[in-house]
């Protein structure tokens, strides 16, 4: 019998910082599209399990990532979750201004100090790797993108899909741990009570989950042995990649707290078309089921009463997975 991972690990804040340096320090973090930043001095951003990230394009063309975090005294380089800049990154507390490249350029003001040397203040960057036009980056990767992302890179040659065009971005804030999220996600267990339309689209199908080195792959099988079309990926620590011949949805589930999780959807489509009316209605049924029953599952884990369940081989195997290797962090 497998028990599950304690509940005192969700929404806890001890687990929270170790889960911030030992799970996202060490990852590849999604930020966004190439195409979302074309031209130079374009920028895109976001806070991921607290650390504030950013992306900017250079007047080389070669996109750079930086934590969004001024080497005077903290203040952000960039506020939203997208722009441009022009020719250089301006601080918002005191003006400050880095180079594209994150050299800065002019400590505005600053008056001269004794052994003040700017080169030694650029700002803090990052590793960024792509894979078919999405953005990674990387504080300290324990490996290379295209390693991590290798399974669903072969289903989707397999399958002959390609990742269309940035179209849409959406955003929902959970009451719930990351993990909390995570582990509903790599399931399909859930799917006969909490998704009752789905589970008719699948009826007659069997689910299956797969764990592929860094990812999670989900598949529904018919009756003829015929697999669906689509890929529906995952990659650890925090995003579903899903394709399917006419869009694709990048899912990047963010944590924001303790307890806190914020998703951030980016969808794809031929041309950067969004999904029509009724695609995004789906969408924002089954992040509504979702949500709900993962705030309430968070209420209970958080409540005390509860303090390790057990897992089902024959469904669980992928929330196993991911749960020993929280399990690894925090023994
Ligand atoms: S914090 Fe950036 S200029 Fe002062
Ligand atoms: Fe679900």
């Amino acid at each position: 019998m497998r028990l599950t991972l304690p509940a005192r690990f969700y929404g806890d804040p001890t687990a929270w910082s170790r889960e911030r340096d030992a799970v996202f320090r060490r990852a590849w973090l999604f930020l966004g599209h190439e195409a979302e930043l074309p031209a130079p001095g374009d920028w895109i951003a976001g806070d991921v399990a607290g650390w504030p990230l950013m992306a900017v394009r250079g007047a080389d063309g070669v996109v750079r990532a930086f934590h969004n975090v001024c080497r005077h005294r903290a203040g952000p380089l960039v506020t939203g979750f997208a722009g441009s800049c022009g020719k250089e990154l301006t601080c918002a507390y005191h003006g400050w201004r880095y180079a594209l490249d994150g050299r800065l350029r002019a400590a505005t003001g600053f008056g001269a100090e004794a052994g003040f040397d700017p080169r030694e203040f650029g700002l803090l960057s990052l590793t960024v790797e792509t894979w078919r036009g999405l953005i990674f980056a990387a504080m300290a990767p324990s490996g290379r993108l295209a390693a991590a992302v290798a399974p669903v890179e072969a289903l989707l040659v397999d399958r002959g899909l390609d990742l269309p065009a940035p179209a849409l971005r959406r955003s929902h804030e959970l009451a719930c741990d990351w993990k909390t999220y995570v582990e509903n996600y790599l399931e399909g267990y859930h799917i006969g009570a909490v998704h009752p339309e789905l589970a008719q689209e699948l009826a007659g199908t069997d689910y299956e989950v797969r764990v592929d080195g860094e990812c999670v792959i989900q598949r529904a099988v018919g009756a003829s042995g015929a697999t669906q079309a689509g890929v529906w990926g995952w990659l650890w620590p925090n995003l579903g990649i899903n394709v399917y011949a006419d869009g694709a949805m990048i899912e990047r589930m963010t944590p924001t707290g303790p307890g806190r999780t914020r998703l951030d959807y980016l969808y794809l489509g031929p041309e950067g078309r969004p999904p029509s009316d009724a695609t995004l209605a789906a969408s924002d049924r089954l992040t509504a089921e979702d949500a709900a029953i993962c705030e309430a599952v968070q209420t209970n884990l958080s409540a005390g009463a509860y303090e390790a369940g057990v897992l089902s081989g024959r469904h669980e195997a992928a929330v196993g997975w991911f749960q020993d290797r929280i399990g690894g962090i925090h023994a």
